[in-house]
């Protein structure tokens, strides 16, 4: 039985994480922390689960490496950068995963195969008026794929207000029913490919959590992506 502390137990994703892990066989929960909690409570745990804010996720992640237990962090704000910067030890088994949605990890790696192929690109993100960031993350990660992706050099135009990002132009649309949904189009000589992904119900994330989870019980090192956690890369 592998033991399980989640941090952000009362969260939105930390209440769908806790129902997720409750319904996976020889996985137990022994601890939910909220902003009320010491951090202590999650020591007697081989694997934490941290869904909070950044600032949190930071000493949460301290705390479980130099714990030696295992950890698996959804909680935004790890971009590449962020961490590099924390140079985890070696002995470390932490995964980051910015994204559990499935569907939206498949798209991202199909549009960095379609990148390779034709290089002019574009992106259309639609979230929720309250989302506070623009571009999504996950624009932002998937031009950063299709730009690592192509081989020639893009002749896109950007509209008006569009956000550059390693050199795909994003337009961030904020509708006030809108969970997510990304549209990727590809314009090539005489043909066009789009690729789209849409989120009717955060329902999406159970499996990536559910994979993300049965990989963090078993795996060693620090792993970045759903996509790695699925074998897609
Ligand atoms: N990876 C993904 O696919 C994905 C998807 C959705 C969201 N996210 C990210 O996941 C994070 C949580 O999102 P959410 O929508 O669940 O947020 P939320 O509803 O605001 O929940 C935040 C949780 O963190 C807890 N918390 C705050 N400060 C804490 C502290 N000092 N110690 C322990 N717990 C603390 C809160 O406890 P209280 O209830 O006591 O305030 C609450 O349980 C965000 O960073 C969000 O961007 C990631």
């Amino acid at each position: 039985m592998t033991t399980v502390a989640v941090v952000g137990a009362t969260g939105r994703l930390g209440t769908q994480i806790v129902r997720v892990v409750e319904s996976m066989d020889g996985f137990e929960i022994v601890a939910r922390l909220n902003s009320q909690s010491d951090l202590s409570e999650m020591d007697r745990a081989d694997l934490v689960i941290d869904v909070t804010r950044h600032d949190v996720s930071i000493a949460v992640v301290d705390r479980a490496v130099s714990n030696g237990q295992r950890v698996l962090v959804g909680t935004s704000g790890w971009s590449s950068a962020a961490i590099e910067a924390k140079s985890l030890p070696s002995t470390a088994n932490v995964v980051f995963i910015p994204n559990f949605s499935v569907g939206s990890t498949v798209a991202t790696h199909v549009s960095a195969l379609v990148a390779r192929y034709i290089p002019n690109a574009r992106i259309d993100e639609t979230h929720h008026v309250n989302k506070v960031d623009a571009p999504s993350g996950t624009s932002t990660h998937t031009a950063e794929a299709i730009a690592a992706a192509r081989a020639a050099t893009p002749n896109q135009p950007a509209k008006p207000g569009d956000h550059i990002v390693a050199g795909v132009p994003i337009t961030s649309h904020r509708l006030p029913d809108a969970i997510a949904e990304q549209l990727v189009t590809f314009t090539g000589n005489g043909e066009t490919v789009t690729i789209g992904h849409e989120t009717t119900s955060r329902d999406s994330y159970d499996s990536g959590i559910a994979a993300a989870i049965l990989f963090t019980a078993t795996t060693a090192g620090v792993t970045v992506g759903l996509d790695r956690v699925l074998g897609i890369r």
